[in-house]
């Protein structure tokens, strides 16, 4: 039976991930850093079949321990401080978790598996990278140029991991993925928040929602497809690095709007609230992937389309927050 290790078990993409594996007949092992984490719960309830194991980012030999214990074949690294905005504010710890983390899993992994290390690794990178893009679409050969603490901190991670690729053969793939939404999605990111307040305020439950920029741009796909590619990554006979993406964007204001018309509301601007306290700092202004490599060497592509994903997530949030009335 395959092993996997995932960092990042709580997140969204930890969950549909160990999904994909288990449905893969992998035995799959759930990194959960802290003390009584509270979203440990959610995950031996949701997913049963993982199994949990302590361990956190920011120390080294935690998860030298995890190795040691797991013996996974595969490592996937998606555990981050994961929100730009946050990482803002928490810029030191960003870099500790985001940044140098995969640094200590990557170093992890190759003090515990020795020459010929049999662990295949898989970074969670971001098309945050890209930043203030320098050219349209972005692929895998396309300058970096962050815009934030997190794109910074994500830049270092996916150094590192071609570094310790070429430096000592290990079989280590960097994902760029594009942004990836689910109803599964914290409710701080934007995609989210606006479809969980669409629900409440159809409902009569919220009067409004305040927002920041609506003029961003970002290609949008389903997480539950993207896991798929990192899974993918991890089976090709050499390491490589993909960008994964739809290859279409729209801006935050068509998410809005497409989102109020899912649950009957049209005259959306009456509800959205321009508040300065969601603007960001620097802004990555406008993103869209070119995932052709991943397309030809992976055979992978996107299956669900941006208006499927709208209305997918406005219809769980308004079925979730029905059920809270009832
Ligand atoms: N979160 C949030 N909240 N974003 C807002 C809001 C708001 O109220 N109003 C406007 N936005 C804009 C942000 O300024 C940004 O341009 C865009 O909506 C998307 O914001 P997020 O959903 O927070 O995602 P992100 O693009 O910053 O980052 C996500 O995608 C990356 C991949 O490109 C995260 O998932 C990252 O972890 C991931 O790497």
């Amino acid at each position: 039976m395959p092993t996997a290790l995932i960092t990042g078990i709580t997140g969204q993409d930890g969950q549909y991930l160990a999904e994909v594996l288990h449905g893969e007949g992998y035995r799959v092992f759930g990194l959960i850093p802290g003390q009584r984490n509270p979203r440990a719960d959610l995950v031996a309830s949701g997913l049963p079949y993982v199994e949990l194991i302590e361990g956190d980012l920011a120390d080294l030999s935690s998860l030298i321990a995890a190795l040691e214990y797991t013996q996974p074949d595969e490592v996937y690294n998606l555990g981050a401080i994961s929100f730009v905005a946050l990482s803002f504010k928490q810029a030191e710890l960003t870099a500790n978790i985001t940044g140098l983390g995969v640094l200590r899993l990557l170093e992890a992994i190759r003090l515990v598996g020795g020459t010929d290390n049999p662990v295949r690794f898989y970074q969670a990178s971001s098309s945050e990278m890209f930043g203030k893009v320098r050219e349209t679409p972005q692929n895998e050969l396309t300058p970096l140029h962050p815009r934030s603490p997190y794109g910074s901190a994500k830049v270092f991670g996916h150094n590192t991991t071609v570094n310790y690729r070429e430096s000592y053969g290990m079989y280590a793939c960097s994902g760029i993925l594009f942004n990836h939404e689910s109803p599964r999605r914290g409710l701080e990111f934007v995609t989210r928040k606006v479809t969980n307040a669409v629900a409440r305020i159809a409902l009569g439950l919220q009067d409004e929602v305040a927002l920041g920029n609506l003029d961003a741009k970002r290609d949008w796909g389903f997480a539950g497809d993207y896991v798929t590619a990192m899974h993918l990554m991890l089976q090709q006979p050499e390491p490589d690095d993909f960008v994964i993406a739809t290859g279409k964007t729209h801006a935050v204001r068509d998410f809005v709007q497409l989102a109020f018309a899912a649950a009957g509301i049209d005259d959306w601007e009456r509800y959205v609230r321009i508040d300065p306290r969601f603007f960001r700092p620097a802004e990555v202004d406008l993103l869209v992937g070119d995932a052709s490599k991943a397309r030809r060497v992976l055979g992978w592509e996107p299956k669900m389309a941006f208006e499927e994903l709208v209305t997918t997530m406005v219809a769980h949030d308004l079925e979730a927050e029905q059920r809270k009335l009832s």
